[in-house]
């Protein structure tokens, strides 16, 4: 089951708003087949491993075991149920590392494989598996994406200089760890400040992989047409009080002004099928989702060898349990997990 989750991760960043998923048929303990879910609308798992088995070992598969680390699906979407799949082969037993809560296949991948004879074993390294595809999972439960909070900080708890002046807090390793995460992730939001101040591109640059969704919230449109989010050639969705229309790849999506923005927010992801956020700042708009106690994950990253004694202060996490943290040089990188979620 390892090999599988080692294999799903191969499918990061390519294959949302769908799960990540790896499986190995093992025949006599040796592994004959081995296939991951590659790319978003493309075979499954199940199909890439069944497909990968050698000529010369095809007449093992009735006599196989296959690990899966997700439930087979059951029902017809871009692909055919995987679990009609694995009874037409004649597989014996299967073994799964945990459910799949997207209702068209909770219980009836599962279901389907024992009404068929097929030995069931669940629950297999079900923590971690749950923990791979956190983004799938929160999406079906609680209808929206799941939210990572992003910063950097100074030592003494700054976020940029007096002014709106930009800071280099990170040092250029961390910036490729948080290029990933920005590669795996199906969107990105930043503040009005921050996109009129700071001019991010928000694009994947550091580290190999597809750009998010960009997101800006712009209530006025009043900020500069030629700022960086308005030029490049990658989805972009302005949030604003004035105007819902599409112009190329941007879209304007018109908000109302009397519910909170992060709530409409949820909403217009969930029905864009997008499965993950990331939230990179400024204060204001992290302050907004950690006030709310609408988030699900928080990076925050501390240059230890860093102090400027004045500037726009850091938010402030009021809640969540320290999850994970190491060094990247003087960059000390926490992740914080939100219990109340
Ligand atoms: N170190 C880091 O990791 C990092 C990352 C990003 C940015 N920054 C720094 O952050 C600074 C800007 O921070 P900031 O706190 O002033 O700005 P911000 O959050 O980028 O932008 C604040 C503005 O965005 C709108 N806004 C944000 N959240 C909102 C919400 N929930 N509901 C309604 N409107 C919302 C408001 O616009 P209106 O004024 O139109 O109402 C608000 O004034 C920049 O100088 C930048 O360098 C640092």
């Amino acid at each position: 089951m390892n090999r599988c989750l080692q294999l799903a991760q191969l499918g990061a960043g390519y294959v949302a708003p769908n799960p990540m998923v790896g499986a190995v048929l093992l025949y006599n303990d040796t592994i004959i087949g081995e296939g991951y879910h590659q790319k978003y609308g493309e075979a499954h798992a199940e199909v890439n491993c069944i497909n990968s088995v050698a000529e010369e070992h095809k007449q093992l598969i009735p006599l196989s075991k296959l690990y899966v680390s997700l439930e087979p699906c059951a029902h017809y979407g871009k692909t055919g149920p995987c679990a009609h799949l694995i009874v037409q082969h004649k597989i014996p037993e299967v073994v799964i590392a945990c459910r799949d809560s997207f209702e068209k296949v909770n219980g009836h991948g599962v279901q389907h494989l024992k009404d068929a004879g097929i030995k069931v074993t669940e629950g297999v390294l079900e923590k971690e598996a749950l923990d791979l595809n956190k983004r799938f999972f929160t999406f079906h439960e609680k209808k929206r994406p799941y939210i990572i909070l992003k910063w950097a900080q100074t030592n003494d708890l700054f976020i940029a200089n007096t002014g709106f002046e930009k800071l280099a807090i990170s040092n250029e390793y961390t910036n490729r760890f948080t290029h990933r995460l920005r590669a795996e992730a199906a969107a990105i939001i930043v503040g009005t400040n921050t996109a009129r101040y700071d001019n991010p591109s928000l694009t994947v640059r550091n580290w190999p992989g597809k750009n998010p969704l960009r997101i800006i919230i712009d209530k006025q449109l009043s900020l500069s047409p030629n700022l960086a989010f308005n030029k490049q050639d990658i989805s972009t969705v302005i949030l604003n009080f004035l105007r819902e229309e599409h112009s190329g790849n941007i879209q304007f999506f018109k908000l109302n002004e009397k519910d909170s923005i992060p709530d409409q927010l949820m909403k217009f992801l969930f029905e864009k099928n997008i499965n993950s956020l990331i939230v990179e700042g400024g204060t204001q708009l992290l302050q907004s989702f950690i006030d709310l106690a609408l988030w699900d994950e928080a990076m925050v990253i501390t240059n230890s060898k860093f102090e400027t004694g004045t500037g726009i202060s850091a938010p402030v996490l009021t809640e969540g349990k320290l999850f994970q943290h190491f060094n990247i040089l003087s960059d000390r990188i926490e992740i914080f997990k939100n219990l109340k979620q």
